[in-house]
């Protein structure tokens, strides 16, 4: 250790610290949300809170404190080396804000970060028809970035244990507890070495903004009601028609057009007088009429996430007459337990109201299934 340690100094701001233990918790809030489709949309929440530090750190980055300064801790090369050849010798050098290579790590961490809440951002509109870029781009877009998405969350993953590796490593090294400098902000220093000048105003005025702007934002985010535990987003209203509700509500719920490709309705409609086990023997005019509202908002259209992956997984060469034998339903419900299939409420597939709050609306947003109680 080069210097003689007397004095204990201010290294991390506030800001800096509350930016790293959220970042942290959304990280990990987000890794256990990512799995189950019902949680989406909690995952999404915290991919914001994450996108938004990240945002904030960048521009703490220029104008934060001494130490939280991106040029404090982008250093030479000869640092880099330097520092790597005394990792070898075991005569490291101690440094009080990051070292060399600590500071180019975060330099990637937040890079990665960046990338994964953009792809994030890509994967909820392409694949979800959600968030900002809704509407921006395709179905292909969003599962490209669904797979970036992932990979890089993985890589973030690694780097993340190689940083607490660092940490302990660092930690055991020069004898001093490198978490609790992040919670205290302080470290021991030599003399000379003065705490950093908070920039308590500029925080104030950042965390301000923020206070103000989320909730606006998100406004009905988060509320409950009864039967929905949370609201996300309002979904699309998909186009309605009264006589489809009409016909084709008596027998089994109005399944949407969007849930078939226009040629399955075509065939549907041509077959009307085997409709499954019935006859449903409408008109000329009523069948004109229903006709046209199914072309017109079949799964073609992509009105909806349900819609445009049914089509996306339906062969040019296939046309179903049931929503239920499509390759993508089948592949959604293949893991339901057998038992639900048997309950009273359910008995046949196509009781999509049974397990869907918005099946009548057609809409079949993730955060709106809910698989009924088993007694
Ligand atoms: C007289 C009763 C009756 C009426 C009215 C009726 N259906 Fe059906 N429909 C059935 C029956 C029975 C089934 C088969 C249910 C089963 O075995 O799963 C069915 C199934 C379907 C399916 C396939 C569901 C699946 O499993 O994926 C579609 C699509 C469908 N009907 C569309 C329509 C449309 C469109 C209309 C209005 C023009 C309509 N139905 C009106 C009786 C009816
Ligand atoms: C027994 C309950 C049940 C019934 C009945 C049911 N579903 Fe589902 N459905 C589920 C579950 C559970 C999932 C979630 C699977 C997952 O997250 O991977 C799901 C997922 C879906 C999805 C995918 C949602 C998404 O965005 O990923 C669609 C679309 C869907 N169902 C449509 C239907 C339609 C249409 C019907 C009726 C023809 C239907 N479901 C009937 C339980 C049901």
């Amino acid at each position: 250790m080069p210097n003689k340690i007397i004095n204990k100094v201010v290294i991390w701001d506030l800001p800096t610290r509350v930016f790293h233990w959220l970042l942290l918790a959304s990280y990990l809030l987000a890794w256990i949300t990512y799995a189950d489709n019902r949680f989406l949309y909690f995952h999404v929440f915290v991919g914001y809170i994450f996108f938004g530090l990240l945002i904030f750190r960048l521009a703490w980055g220029f104008i934060g404190t001494h130490y939280a300064q991106f040029r404090s801790f982008a250093q030479d090369w000869s640092s880099v080396t330097e520092y790597l050849k005394g990792l070898i010798n075991g005569k490291a050098m101690r440094y009080i804000g990051h070292n060399p290579i600590g500071g180019y790590a975060i330099f990637a961490m937040l890079l990665l970060g960046f990338i994964i809440s953009i792809s994030g951002l890509l994967t909820l509109a392409g694949e979800e028809g959600h968030g900002p870029l809704q509407g921006m781009v395709n179905y292909s877009v969003g599962i490209a970035s669904h797979s970036i998405h992932e990979i890089l969350a993985w890589v973030m993953l690694l780097l993340t244990i190689v940083h607490v590796l660092g940490v302990i490593v660092e930690s055991i090294w020069h004898k001093e507890n490198l978490v609790w400098a992040m919670l205290s902000g302080q470290k021991e220093a030599a003399a000379g070495t003065s705490s950093i000048q908070g920039h308590h105003l500029l925080a104030l005025s950042i965390s301000m903004v923020v206070i103000i702007v989320t909730p606006i934002y998100f406004n009905g985010y988060l509320k409950e009601t009864a039967d929905k535990l949370y609201q996300p987003y309002k979904g699309p209203v998909l186009p309605d028609n009264a006589s489809w509700r009409e016909n084709c509500s008596e027998c089994h719920i109005a399944f949407h057009p969007s849930l078939l490709p226009a040629r399955s309705w075509q065939k549907i409609f041509n077959t009307q007088h085997q409709h499954f086990e019935d006859d449903l023997d409408l008109d000329d005019e009523t069948i004109t009429e229903l006709l046209k509202f199914h072309l017109d908002n079949a799964a073609e259209k992509e009105l909806t996430e349900a819609a445009r992956k049914i089509l996306y997984y339906t062969p040019e060469n296939v046309t179903p007459i049931r929503i239920t034998k499509t390759i993508y339903w089948e592949k959604k419900h293949k893991d339901i337990d057998e038992a639900y299939w048997k309950h009273d409420k359910i008995k046949i597939k196509g009781n999509c109201d049974a397990c869907h709050l918005d099946a009548k609306e057609g809409t079949y947003e993730d955060s709106d299934m809910r698989l009924p109680e088993l007694e």
